[in-house]
C-alpha cells in the first residue's frame, strides 16, 4: 500500500496563489487517477470556494462539521469530509472561527500537533494518495499545527517586488518548525502569477535560484484570467477549462511536485 503523503502550501504573504496553487493541484492530481483529501485551513474559506457555492460555503461554516470544530476539540478529521463533484477529491470545509484557533489551541497539551493527531486515522487508512493543505497567510501557532503535520511544503511566491519580501522570515521559520518536526522538508517554491512580459520575472526566478538548497519548480504559472472565471464559477480551472493556458501549467506543476515529494 502507499503511504499517504501531506503537503502543505504555505508563506505568510496573502495573496501568492496559497489556495489557487492548492486547488488546482489537488484538482489535477485527481485526474491523474490520485485520490486525494484537500483541507481548507484558512478562515477565508478560499479552498472551499474553490469548489462549492458561496452559500453552501457559508452555510457549512456556520454549522459544525468543520475543521475548527474538529480542531477545538480534538476529533477524527476522517468524520468531517466532503465529496466535491470530481471523482478522488474530497474536502475538509473551513470556518471563519478559524481566526481564533491560535486562542482555541494556547491551553492544549501538545498543541503544535493537535492537527497532526486529528489526521492520524485518515493517514492510516491509506486511502489517500495525497493530503493537500492550504495554510492561511500568517506565522502562529496554527500555522506550526499545519507544518508539523505535513510531510512537505510548498510555498507559492508570487513573482513580484513585494512578493519577494519577507521570504527570508518564512524560511527562518520553517527551520524553526523543523526543530520540532525534523522529518519536515521543503519540497519547493512554485512561482505564481507570472507576467513573462515583464523583465522583472527574469530577476525574480534569479533571485530565487540564488536562495541555497531551495528548490524551484521548473513549473511555473503564469497570470491567466481564466483562473479568476473559473474561481467565479466555484471550479478549478484546470477542471473548469481544461484547454486554457493555465490548465497545462497546474498539471505540469502537479507532475512534478508528485515526483518531487516521492523521492
Ligand atoms: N495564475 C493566476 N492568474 C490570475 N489570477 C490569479 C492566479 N493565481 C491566483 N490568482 C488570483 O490572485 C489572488 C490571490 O490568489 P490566492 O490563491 O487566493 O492567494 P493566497 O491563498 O496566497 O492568498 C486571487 O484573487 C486569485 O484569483
Ligand atoms: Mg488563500
Amino acid at each position: 500500500m502507499n503511504k499517504t503523503k501531506t503537503i502543505c502550501f504555505t508563506n505568510n504573504k496573502g495573496g501568492s496563489g496559497k489556495s489557487t496553487t492548492c486547488s488546482n493541484i489537488g484538482a489535477a492530481m485527481a485526474r491523474a487517477g490520485k485520490k486525494v483529501l484537500m483541507i481548507d485551513g484558512d478562515m477565508q474559506l478560499n479552498l472551499s470556494l474553490a469548489f462549492f457555492s458561496e452559500d453552501w460555503v457559508l452555510e457549512q461554516a456556520a454549522g459544525d462539521k468543520n475543521l475548527y470544530h474538529a480542531i477545538r476539540e480534538q476529533k477524527d478529521l476522517a468524520d468531517y469530509i466532503v465529496h466535491t463533484d470530481y471523482e478522488n477529491l474530497d474536502l475538509i470545509p473551513s470556518s471563519t472561527l478559524m481566526s481564533s484557533i491560535e486562542y482555541e489551541l494556547f491551553t492544549k497539551w501538545q498543541r503544535e500537533f493537535i492537527l497532526k493527531k486529528c489526521i492520524q486515522n485518515i493517514k492510516d487508512s491509506g486511502v489517500y494518495d495525497y493530503i493537500l493543505i492550504d495554510a492561511p497567510p500568517t506565522l502562529g501557532g496554527w500555522v506550526m499545527n499545519i507544518l508539523c503535520a505535513s510531510d512537505q511544503v510548498v510555498v507559492p511566491v508570487e513573482a513580484s517586488p513585494w512578493g519577494m519580501f519577507g521570504l527570508a522570515n518564512m524560511f527562518d521559520f520553517l527551520n524553526e518548525v523543523k526543530q520540532i518536526a525534523p522529518e519536515l522538508k521543503v519540497a519547493g517554491i512554485a512561482v505564481t502569477k507570472v507576467d513573462t512580459r515583464k523583465n522583472y520575472f527574469k530577476q525574480t526566478m534569479e533571485t530565487l535560484h540564488e536562495l541555497e538548497e531551495i528548490y524551484v519548480f521548473d513549473s511555473f504559472i503564469r497570470v491567466d484570467s481564466s483562473v479568476e472565471w473559473a474561481q467565479d464559477n466555484s471550479a478549478p480551472v484546470v477542471e473548469y477549462k481544461k484547454s486554457s493556458r493555465s490548465a497545462k501549467e497546474y498539471t505540469a506543476l502537479a507532475e512534478e511536485v508528485m515526483r518531487r515529494v516521492s523521492r
